[in-house]
């Protein structure tokens, strides 16, 4: 980007950030994803405050889903920058590809004088440049390193930063929604905190769930649903599962429950396919002593004693 152009941008993407305080554009939700009242009003606070969104539950809660919808609920593209242990700040910038330059010289491909064009934009980057405003997913910052959120935390408030090798500037055209997701492995530093709206996704309650369920699987007989929801609330409920099934788990169970034709009376007494459920031997090993013992899992609601009742 030129300087000139790059100084043009950044005053439209710096007044954005005061202006139009009364008029932001709202997030309504869409078809298929269920979303509480204060999960679409923390997405809409955000937008407002044109702030970063951080996003916390436990796994499998749709925090991931979440920016996919967000993006086709505002028609905006969508771009994601998934957080490896080995993520460093400056991937989400740009890299430099030194690589591809020393084989250009080698081989006499390409113009090596051109530095920009070895830049590679990589996520932040990206959505700094486009022309119209976009989201972008920041999917489990809690895998990087403790230094990670600090080291984006200038770039995510100021939407620019500058290509040291060429002296350009990169500058958001349209402040980006940015929605950052986090299974809560690590605590995030305060600085960062300071800077985002934050929402944490309670695990779905019964009511929820059957919403989402029916988002998955809309033709699941009424009675097959009641059976899969009562096991899978009771599985989520025993102390000694170390990992406790997620939403997305369900969601694949009924797909193979549908696929084998399981009717309800089936699942009255047992629990087919444990495997898309429990993912580990002493989980699966568990549940199987406790049918051995003759135990049988509960089987409606009102068997289900705890709090969901
Ligand atoms: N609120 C929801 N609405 C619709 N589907 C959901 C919802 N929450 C979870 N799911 C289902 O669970 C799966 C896992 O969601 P995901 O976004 O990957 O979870 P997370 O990122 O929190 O681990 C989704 O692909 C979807 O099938
Ligand atoms: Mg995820």
């Amino acid at each position: 980007m030129s300087n000139a152009a790059a100084e043009s941008s950044r005053t439209e993407g710096a007044a954005s950030t005061s202006g139009n305080s009364s008029r932001f554009e709202r997030f309504e939700g869409t078809s298929g994803y269920i979303a509480s009242r204060g999960l679409v009003d923390a997405v809409n606070c955000a937008l407002a405050l044109q702030r970063p969104l951080l996003v916390k539950g436990e796994p499998g809660t749709g925090k991931t889903l979440l920016a996919h919808h967000v993006a086709e609920g505002l028609g905006m593209p969508l771009d994601s920058w998934h957080i490896k242990s080995t993520s460093k700040a400056e991937d989400g910038l740009y890299v430099y590809d030194t690589v591809q330059r020393l084989n250009d010289a080698r081989f006499g491909d390409g113009d090596v004088k051109d530095i920009r064009s070895y830049i590679r934009l990589g996520p932040l980057g990206r959505v700094f440049s486009a022309e119209n405003r976009e989201v972008l997913l920041i999917d489990e910052i809690d895998k990087a390193d403790l230094e990670f959120p600090n080291d984006i935390l200038r770039e995510l408030d100021e939407m620019q930063f500058t290509v040291l090798e060429t002296g350009d500037e990169v500058v958001a055209k349209k402040r980006p929604m940015v929605i950052i997701t986090s299974n809560n492995e690590k605590e995030l530093p305060d600085a960062f905190l300071r800077r985002c709206v934050f929402h944490f996704i309670d695990f779905p309650d019964v009511e929820q769930m059957r919403e989402i369920v029916d988002v998955h699987h809309p033709q699941l007989e009424k009675n097959l649903l009641e059976q899969v929801l009562v096991k899978f609330y009771w599985l989520r409920e025993q102390k000694e599962l170390r990992k406790r099934p997620s939403t997305s788990e369900l969601i694949d169970w009924i797909t193979a429950l549908l696929r084998a034709g399981a009717n309800p009376a089936q699942l009255e007494s047992e629990i087919p396919f444990m495997g898309a459920l429990l993912k580990n031997e002493q989980d699966t090993r568990a549940i199987q002593e406790f049918t051995s013992r003759g135990g049988t899992p509960p089987r409606n609601f009102d068997e289900l004693k705890g709090p969901r009742r």
